[in-house]
């Protein structure tokens, strides 16, 4: 089953907006599989935004990430990734359509509130630098079937 690394970036901690912006993927039906409220080290957002050393916002995007606490989660469904990022919007809220998380929330060219792994790759890369494997809980949902179900 496809995962996603989700993260409840300090904009969205601060603002409060924690329980708002779970209840979105909540009510999409997508599965919590781990979940970790923590602070992200510098060394660990090296780590995760490697893919965008020596780009011009970087430094920007590193000092944000780690200006504060983070919720860190697991998201797990079949097409997770996709769906995710169409719940969050555009990259920045100014642009992000209403009805998304970051369209709904904010309307900052710099704080975004919510990270989601872009394809399976970067979810494969990004999950580990969080979670154990046996951190990654597997159980079912009673109502999976009319979640994910397809009428036969
Ligand atoms: P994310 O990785 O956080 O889910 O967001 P994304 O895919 O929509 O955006 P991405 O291009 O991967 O950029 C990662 C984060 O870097 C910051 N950023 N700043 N031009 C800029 O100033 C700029 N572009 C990107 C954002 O915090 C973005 O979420
Ligand atoms: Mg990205």
């Amino acid at each position: 089953m496809e995962r996603t690394l989700i993260i409840l970036k300090p904009d969205a901690v601060q603002r409060q907006l924690i329980g708002s912006i779970i209840t979105r993927f909540e009510q999409k039906g997508l599965k919590i599989a781990a979940c970790r409220f923590m602070r992200i080290s510098r060394e660990l957002a090296e780590r995760h935004y490697a893919v965008h050393k020596g780009k011009p916002f970087y430094e920007r995007l590193l000092r944000y990430i780690t200006s504060g606490p983070v919720l860190v989660l697991v998201l797990q469904a079949a097409g997770v990734i996709a769906m995710s990022r169409k719940l969050m919007g555009a990259t920045f809220g100014c642009d992000a359509e209403p009805g998304t998380i970051r369209g709904d929330f904010g309307g900052s060219k710099g704080f975004n509130l919510v990270h989601g792994s872009d394809s399976v790759e970067s979810a494969d890369y990004e999950i580990p630098l969080y979670f154990t494997e046996n951190e990654l809980v597997n159980y079912e949902l009673a109502n999976e079937h009319w979640l994910y179900g397809e009428e036969e």
